[in-house]
């Protein structure tokens, strides 16, 4: 609107977006327990999955009096949900194509302080994004992109970060433009690199060696005053290291690692997904009330076989037939429940002792 104030306001965030590595924003499968799990196995930071400005306006508020969990509630559905014990951590997503619809988006979502920053989806190569302007739709828009970024900063209270995750443009010249002209509006506080351009499919490799362009620019335009991540390919800790280490920055963001299995985070081994992760996300499900379909979709896309050996071991693994046998077992059931009573695990997730 017309009535802001010419002077922005200026970020008092201490988010730490310059170490560590990241939970990247993903629709359906970035939810509460997936976040929550994500962080009891060394992620930094969660991004939630991205949230259009039109689901979120008009939405309600309600806690959860006996698990405290929040939820922001329209037409009977929750648009977006969390917990005072991710609040330090959490990221909302925003996908947004107008400065005064970020405003008001912005505002609603950080009115409780509930999350500790609020991040600009620059990069959904999606239809139903780019279509409406949003995503990686904003791409070639530098000006309504920056417009928005400043609107959030003004919405958002000082001490809730701002950020924005963008994709590589096709040339080194566009992209450094791209991402000077955003370190001048003076609206965010990290930038969110993810190594493909909008055209490149996710079985692409992701382009490392081009995040130079984003991290030399960034450094020349902001004293090396404002953090790069990374994202793109790191599928697990060490990948992640290595990633970061060739590519000069100190945070990278995962989506697909987590998707397949949360304990990627962490520096040793994964867990076994049918016998830990599993159970430890029925668990936050139950304890959650997660919506039994976003529960099912979830457990569906982890890698069951991930740690789990394939073979009978001395430590008693299942083989993967018997894995096979868990996971239809849980695709039939209907509630957060059933599933929590399938043979494997009948009296062994114990939600009262959450
Ligand atoms: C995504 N991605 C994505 N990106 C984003 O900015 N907002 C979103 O809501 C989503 N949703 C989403 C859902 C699913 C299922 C996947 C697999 C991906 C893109 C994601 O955050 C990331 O940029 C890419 O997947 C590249 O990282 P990886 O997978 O190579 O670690």
């Amino acid at each position: 609107p017309s009535n802001f104030p010419s002077e922005l306001p200026k970020s008092t965030s201490l988010l730490n977006y310059r170490h560590g590595l990241f939970l990247a924003p993903m629709v359906r499968i970035g939810a509460l327990p997936t976040r929550l799990l994500s962080l009891e196995y060394g992620a930094d930071l969660v991004w939630g999955p991205e949230i259009i400005d039109r689901a979120l306006m008009g939405s309600e508020r309600i806690v959860d009096p006996q698990t405290q969990a929040v939820h922001f509630m329209k037409d009977g559905k929750s648009v977006f949900s969390t917990h005072p014990v991710e609040r330090p951590y959490v990221i909302f997503q925003l996908g947004c194509a107008t400065p005064a619809w970020a405003y008001e988006a912005v505002k609603l979502v950080t009115q409780n302080d509930d999350v500790a920053g609020v991040d600009l989806n620059c990069g959904c190569p999606k239809n139903f994004s780019t279509t409406g302007g949003m995503g990686a739709g904003l791409l070639p828009r530098p000006d309504l992109l920056c417009d928005i970024l400043r609107a959030m900063r003004r919405a958002a209270p000082p001490h809730v970060a701002v950020t924005c995750k963008l994709r590589l443009l096709p040339t080194e010249e566009a992209t450094k433009a791209l991402i000077r002209q955003i370190c001048r509006t003076g609206a965010v506080d990290a930038i969110t690199i993810h190594c493909r351009t909008k055209e490149m499919r996710p079985r692409e490799p992701a382009l490392l060696n081009r995040i130079s362009e984003v991290v030399d620019t960034v450094c020349e335009e902001t004293g090396g005053k404002m953090p790069v991540c990374h994202n793109g390919d790191s599928w697990s800790w060490k990948e992640a290291q290595q990633i970061m280490k060739d590519g000069k920055v100190t945070s990278s963001m995962l989506a697909r690692g987590p998707e397949k299995n949360p304990s990627c985070f962490r520096e040793g081994d994964m867990a076994c997904v049918v016998d830990e992760i599993v159970p430890k996300w029925l668990k936050y499900a139950v304890m959650l009330d997660n919506q039994s379909g976003n529960t099912k979709y979830c457990l569906n896309t982890l890698d069951w076989n991930s740690s789990s050996g394939g073979r009978r071991g001395t430590d008693g693994a299942l083989t993967r037939q018997e894995i096979l046998k868990v996971k239809e077992g849980v695709a039939r059931a209907k509630t957060n429940e059933e599933m929590c009573a399938v043979d494997r695990y009948k009296g062994r997730i114990d939600v009262g002792r959450c």
